[in-house]
């Protein structure tokens, strides 16, 4: 058990910058590695999640160097992308899956991929049924449901296909494998979610259309050009500390470029709409993305009812608006959030636990939460459940309860955040 007892109630206070974020980490890689030539990634996160694509393609033959937090790329183009002689392990990390499996599928290699006990757990009959109508190849456990699985790569077919699931995942392995299929792909997407890959394509020079939730893709005619990439700050990351900041009393922070793109900013929406006081200034567009500075500082807070649209925009962040709406007058309702009970853990179960272990009035619902403010916490021991934004909201839950928090385990922080605590010491005041 790790102790956190870190200063009740102390203000945080001052200025940061949280590290790059996990979703454009992992695309820069691959379209880095799938371009033919040298890319220069900076701010890239180096979490574990974000190595495993990395450790993928230097399995394949790419070279890529580290300086500081600048990645080094040196792209083969995909026909050069050699077969792995050993499987591919994506530890805990479902975008490297599902990401590569969209991609494997339609590469003239076999791979095999396997994934630690959380990710074994996951459905990857969401990419693998889809793929197998663009004619994949594609074996495994449970029928392909779930990892290991084989992966017989061939050229594919174009397809046409509506996404069932609300999943930027789902959304860009079929991109990434009608890439190289023998006619345009297009995806319908009726819930919009994380676009950083149609970004990133139209960026790099690929033929894809965005309209009205149908996204066309043509198949690469000339290799991807190289990038040369700054990656903006993981709002993911920063929402722990907007949040910390809207809770703790006489906080004020300044968190410098954050990517503010509009399917990821659902938790400045709701922070605003309960009641924060939070401001973003000196917008601006890098790269493709909207990246700018976010300040906050405490106020009293409201509850609120979060579901429909606004969901695919904030779904990462759950778990700490869980802990923000213990801190609201009022019942927050969080609803049509289903996926949390398919993300590194059950998320529905793990916030009720923690939280409740912690004296928060809350219940699980089958597709979210309900949530009577305000509580104060008590201290208590909590499970994190391997998963990062669990122990990272359970540090968080630690600098306003009132007695000491135990967490059975803080190592998974390493996945997207490595610099957490040395951060959150650096904004606490002493
Ligand atoms: C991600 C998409 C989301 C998100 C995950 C990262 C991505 O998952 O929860 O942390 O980079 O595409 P789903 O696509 O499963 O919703």
């Amino acid at each position: 058990m790790e102790e956190y007892a870190l200063p009740l109630n102390k203000p945080l206070y001052g200025e940061l910058e949280v590290p790059g974020d996990k979703s454009i980490s992992h695309r820069a890689v691959i379209f880095a590695s799938l371009a033919e030539g040298t890319s220069q990634i900076s701010h890239f996160l180096d979490g574990e999640d974000c190595m495993r694509t990395v450790n993928a393609f230097q399995a394949m033959g790419v070279s890529i160097s580290k300086n500081k937090t600048t990645l080094i790329v040196e792209g083969t183009g995909p026909s050069n992308l050699k077969e792995p002689s050993i499987p591919l392990y994506f530890g805990n990390s479902g975008t490297t899956t599902r990401l590569m499996i969209g991609l494997l599928a339609s590469l003239p290699i076999f791979t095999t991929v396997y994934g630690d006990e959380s990710l074994s757990t996951r459905p990857m009959d969401r990419v693998v049924n889809p793929l197998k109508l663009m004619k994949a190849e594609i074996n495994g456990r449970a029928n392909g449901k779930l990892l290991p699985l084989a992966i017989d790569g061939k050229q594919l077919h174009g397809f046409t296909y509506e996404l069932p699931v609300k999943s930027a995942q789902v959304k860009s392995a079929l991109l990434l494998a009608g890439l190289f299929a023998n006619g345009p792909t297009t995806i319908i997407e009726n819930t919009p979610t994380r676009n950083h890959t149609e970004n990133m394509l139209k960026a790099l020079g690929a033929t894809i259309t965005t309209r009205d939730g149908n996204i066309t893709l043509s198949p690469l005619e000339q290799p991807l050009e190289p990038l040369n990439l700054y990656v903006p700050g993981d709002i993911s990351s920063a929402a722990f500390f907007m949040v910390a900041c809207a809770i703790i009393p006489k906080s004020s922070l300044l968190i410098r470029n954050v990517g503010l793109n509009e399917t990821r900013t659902g938790i400045i929406d709701i922070l605003e709409r309960m009641g924060a006081r939070i401001q973003t200034k000196n917008e601006r567009v890098v790269h493709g993305e909207k990246i700018g500075d976010v300040s906050i500082s405490q106020a009293p807070l409201s509850s609120t009812i979060i579901e429909g649209t606004i969901i695919p925009r904030l779904i990462d962040e759950i778990p700490i608006i869980a802990l923000l709406a213990t801190q609201a007058e009022g019942t927050t309702i969080i609803r049509n959030a289903e996926e949390l009970k398919v993300k590194e853990t059950d998320r529905i179960k793990a916030i009720v636990d923690v939280l409740q272990t912690l004296g928060a009035k809350i219940e699980g619902t089958d597709d979210g939460l309900i949530i009577h403010g305000r509580t104060n916490l008590t201290g208590g021991k909590v499970k994190s459940f391997g998963d990062h934004r669990i122990a990272m909201m359970s540090v968080i839950a630690s600098l306003i309860s009132n007695e000491k928090v135990f967490i059975d385990d803080t190592s998974s922080v390493s996945i997207s955040y490595p610099s957490f605590f040395s951060d959150l010491n650096h904004i606490i005041t002493t």
